[in-house]
């Protein structure tokens, strides 16, 4: 759990609000961040960077809710999108088109030029056919535009399968023996600049091994291009380092892996990019949810909550463990269960076969490590409205995103 949360007298608090409170007044379920547990990890990765050129752009798929981006922002950090709607976020939110790289691997024509048109930073592009359509639009608007390469360095993350993305097998990135060839003919591309190569390999990666592998391909990499005469100036590293979400389970200090990533930089010239999302905003949320009700299905005892896979779907898609934890201690024993939201699948589940404490209908739970790919995948399955959101800053919280309503479930149609 992050230092922003602790006990005090058997009431989780986070900062300085009793979790309780805000559950109570907000209603469940309930999206909770720590303003200082972000700002803390952001200023980590800049500190580490110390004087190598750098920028550490966050990636808004990861949370993308407008008072976390307008944060971020005026915390220098630039960000990392996949679509144009994530760009229409970040400018809502008063961040700058030219802090603004463009990751992914299906970019319609509409987003290119809506980014061209915005005066993005760069895009890292995933095939030649891209590279033809951005060349094509730039062309149009008589601007040129800033290239990155996506390498597939046929590296494996060793994460779970759905979010590793650098073997050879996968969709994204040019493999690593043919990208010299596409810079090549990239030459003839009048309205590009090829000036950097980037890479990601995977999410949620607790052993930093396989990203500094990666990156060192990419310097070497880099230092060919070079030769070639491409004027490559700066290196995309993609996402940050893991996050522990068992008890026990431990991540990569982000000090020590942006340290080892600028060593390999050292005397290149070049400047680094960094894509964070987990590790930014991860720890630093929760979701607080109420106990509906307890039931026992043969040997099986579940406590069925408000919260379900429409909230926070991790486990059911990755099978991915959050802690959960009272948001006040009852000390009535712990039992063995599975908790379960309200929606009509098996796989609604947020927990199985858990140890926790002894709830009663009525009590409150927290669920951690949520504030990364919880409230970004939340879905209106089952017709139920998404959560609130809520900023604790301190003392002090503010409402950062209402709770849906009936009216927002059927708007449009
Ligand atoms: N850059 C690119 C190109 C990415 O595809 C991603 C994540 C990131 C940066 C940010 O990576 P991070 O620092 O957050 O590890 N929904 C999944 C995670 C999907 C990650 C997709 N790409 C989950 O809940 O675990």
């Amino acid at each position: 759990m992050d230092s922003a949360y602790r006990y005090e007298q058997d009431t989780l608090y986070c900062e300085q609000v009793a979790l309780a409170d805000v559950a109570s007044r907000e209603g469940t379920p309930c999206y909770v961040y720590s303003k200082s547990a972000i700002l803390r990890r952001l200023r980590a990765y800049q500190e580490a960077f110390g004087s190598t050129p750098h920028a550490i752009c966050y990636a808004v798929k990861a949370n993308g809710n407008l008072s976390l981006l307008r944060l971020l922002a005026e915390e220098g950090a630039g960000f990392d999108i996949v679509s144009g709607g994530e760009l229409f976020r970040v400018l809502k939110a008063g961040g700058k088109a030219s802090s603004v790289v463009f990751s992914g691997v299906g970019k319609t024509a509409d987003e290119i030029a809506y980014a061209l048109d915005q005066g993005i930073y760069g895009f890292n592009c995933e095939s030649e056919g891209e590279l033809a359509l951005i060349d094509t639009l730039a062309e149009r608007r008589g601007v040129t535009a800033r290239v990155a390469v996506r390498v597939n360095p046929d590296v494996d993350a060793a994460t779970h399968p759905y979010i590793s993305t650098g073997l050879r097998e996968h969709k994204f990135g040019i493999d690593i023996a043919e990208v010299e060839a596409v810079y090549e003919r990239a030459r003839a591309l009048k309205h590009l600049s090829m000036e950097g190569v980037s890479c990601h390999i995977g999410s949620q990666i607790l052993d930093p091994a396989p990203m500094l592998e990666a990156a060192g391909r990419l310097v070497a990499l880099a230092q060919r291009l070079r030769e070639k005469g491409f004027d490559i100036r700066h290196l995309d590293l993609g996402g940050g380092v893991g996050v522990p979400y068992r008890p026990g389970e431990s991540s990569p200090s982000i000090t020590e892996f942006v340290t080892a990533l600028c060593a390999l930089a050292e005397g290149s010239g070049l400047r680094v990019l960094l894509e964070p999302g987990r590790s930014l905003v991860a720890e630093a949320g929760m979701l607080l949810t109420r106990v509906l009700y307890r039931k026992r299905n043969g040997k099986k005892e579940f406590v069925i909550v408000d919260a379900s896979m429409t909230d926070l779907i991790r486990p059911a898609l990755y099978g991915a463990y959050h802690g959960i934890l009272p948001l006040r201690r009852a000390h009535r024993g712990v039992i063995r269960a599975d908790v379960v939201g309200p929606v009509c699948e098996t796989g609604d589940f947020l927990a199985r076969g858990r140890e926790i404490d002894n709830v009663l209908p009525g009590d409150l739970l927290a669920v951690c490590t949520a504030g990364a790919y919880g409230f970004a995948q939340a879905s209106n399955y089952n017709a139920r409205p998404r959560p609130v959101e809520v900023l604790i800053d301190g003392d002090n919280y503010s409402v950062i995103r209402t709770r849906e309503s009936y009216d927002d479930l059927v708007r449009g149609e």
